[in-house]
């Protein structure tokens, strides 16, 4: 399996992007940008995403219960890109609200998915996260667009 092959493939299987986001009981924030993000089951609802086993945010996301979907809008690639790189404190100057399941979700995202860990399954190199959805909301904005590297526009 040549490595290049297999993004350059796979890569081009166009997505959207979200921002996946979680605190936990002291109070600690992490964020990540992914577009590993799909829909699994629809009674009970359940997506799933997965993160690398070497993302510093793993610790906090496997410290919590819950975690929120943040489905960006067209005009957040800049919160994508400061969520695609680790920080200190990937949050300042982000606005967020509060969720009724105490996650931090970004203001003006295309949707918001509050989420109750339902299953976490090793998944190679990566942990995969089943979510089951306990609450959405959404607008009308136009999503943000992934695809062979570059963020694109829903024509
Ligand atoms: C468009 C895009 C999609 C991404 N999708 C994922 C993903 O699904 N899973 C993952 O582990 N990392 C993904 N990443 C990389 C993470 O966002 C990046 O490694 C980030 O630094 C992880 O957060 P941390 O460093 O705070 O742990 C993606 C990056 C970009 C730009």
């Amino acid at each position: 399996m040549d490595a290049r092959e297999y993004r350059s493939i796979l890569g081009r299987f166009v997505t959207g992007v979200t921002v996946m986001t979680v605190q936990t009981a002291d109070g600690q924030r992490a964020g990540v940008t992914a577009n590993s993000f799909n829909t699994v089951s629809l009674d009970p609802p359940l997506i799933l995403w997965s993160l690398a086993l070497k993302a510093p945010s793993l610790t906090l996301f496997r410290q919590s219960d819950h975690f929120g979907v943040n489905i960006l809008a067209e005009h957040q690639q800049d919160v994508a890109m400061s969520f695609a790189r680790p920080a200190e404190d990937k949050f300042a100057g982000v606005d967020t609200l509060h969720g009724d399941h105490g996650m931090p979700l970004i203001s003006g995202a295309m949707a918001h998915l509050e989420c109750r860990v339902a299953h976490r399954y090793p998944g190679g190199d990566h942990e995969i996260i089943v979510g089951e959805i306990l609450r959405m909301t959404s607008s009308e904005a136009t999503p943000l667009v992934f695809h062979a590297g570059n963020f694109a526009k829903v024509a």
